[in-house]
């Protein structure tokens, strides 16, 4: 790999756009929130919950459901977006719903609903993969019990070049491979791995392995915001 291909916007093929941000409490009402902002990419998560189970029926007497509504708000993209629920989100919803089960004790917490709101604010690509890490904040931040933390992005290839964090301009060349992933960094579970594009065996392995190097930078910042927010207690 050329270290110096300098990619439309500036950056090393190893960088996450820029800002790369993450903020815990955006939303006061609810139990939890984080925002999630990557380049032009920015995303918010709200969690309701642990609560009762409306409607009754959907209850499950060992453990709490886990529901996740991934939406895309009109003006986040540059065409208008016909608002409401489709197939695509739908599927998104779907797959962080799935990746979050894995780290999610609910056990803990049966009889309940655990309700997870991700609204895409602005879209420039990389949405699903900022949504999943700032669930997994807002996860924490309404203080449910978990085995970890989700850091989730994408890496791919560019014009032959293996990079990380797509942008929607990266993502529309021709012949791109964009490989949505998100791991579990104590256990190295894979949680998400999508891919569009066509690519040989030792190039999806090149870009899994750029895509962990991304997850871990992001772990480390969504470690630090954590800390900045709950330091105090966790020394306790
Ligand atoms: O956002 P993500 O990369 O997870 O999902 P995608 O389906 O690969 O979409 C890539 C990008 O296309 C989005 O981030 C938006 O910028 C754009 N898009 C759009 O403009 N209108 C849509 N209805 C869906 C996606």
């Amino acid at each position: 790999m050329s270290r110096k291909f300098i990619r439309n916007d500036g950056r090393k093929p190893e960088e996450l756009r820029r800002p790369y941000k993450i903020k815990l409490g955006v939303v006061p009402r609810a139990n939890g929130s984080a925002l999630v902002q990557s380049g032009k990419t920015i995303v918010m998560a709200a969690v309701y919950g642990p609560k009762k189970v409306i409607p009754k029926h959907l209850e499950d007497q060992e453990k709490a459901i886990l529901r996740c509504r991934y939406n895309m708000i009109t003006f986040s993209v540059k065409d208008r977006k016909k608002p409401g629920p489709d197939k695509r989100s739908a599927e998104i919803s779907k797959l962080i719903e799935n990746a979050l089960s894995n780290v999610v004790m609910l056990e803990e917490y049966p009889r309940t609903a655990i309700d997870i709101y991700l609204e895409v604010i602005q879209a420039d690509a990389g949405t699903r993969v900022a949504a999943l890490t700032a669930a997994s904040l807002a996860l924490a931040d309404a203080g449910i019990a978990m085995k970890d933390l989700i850091p989730s992005t994408a890496a791919g290839r560019v014009n032959g070049h293996i990079v990380l964090d797509l942008n929607k301009e990266e993502e529309d060349v021709e012949d791109a491979i964009d490989l949505p992933f998100a791991y579990i960094p104590s256990t190295k579970e894979v949680v998400l791995l999508q891919m569009d594009g066509i690519a040989d065996i030792e190039e999806i392995e090149e870009i899994i392995e750029m895509a962990k190097k991304g997850c871990d930078k992001i772990y480390e910042m969504q470690i630090k915001a954590i800390k900045e927010k709950y330091g105090s207690y966790l020394e306790e």
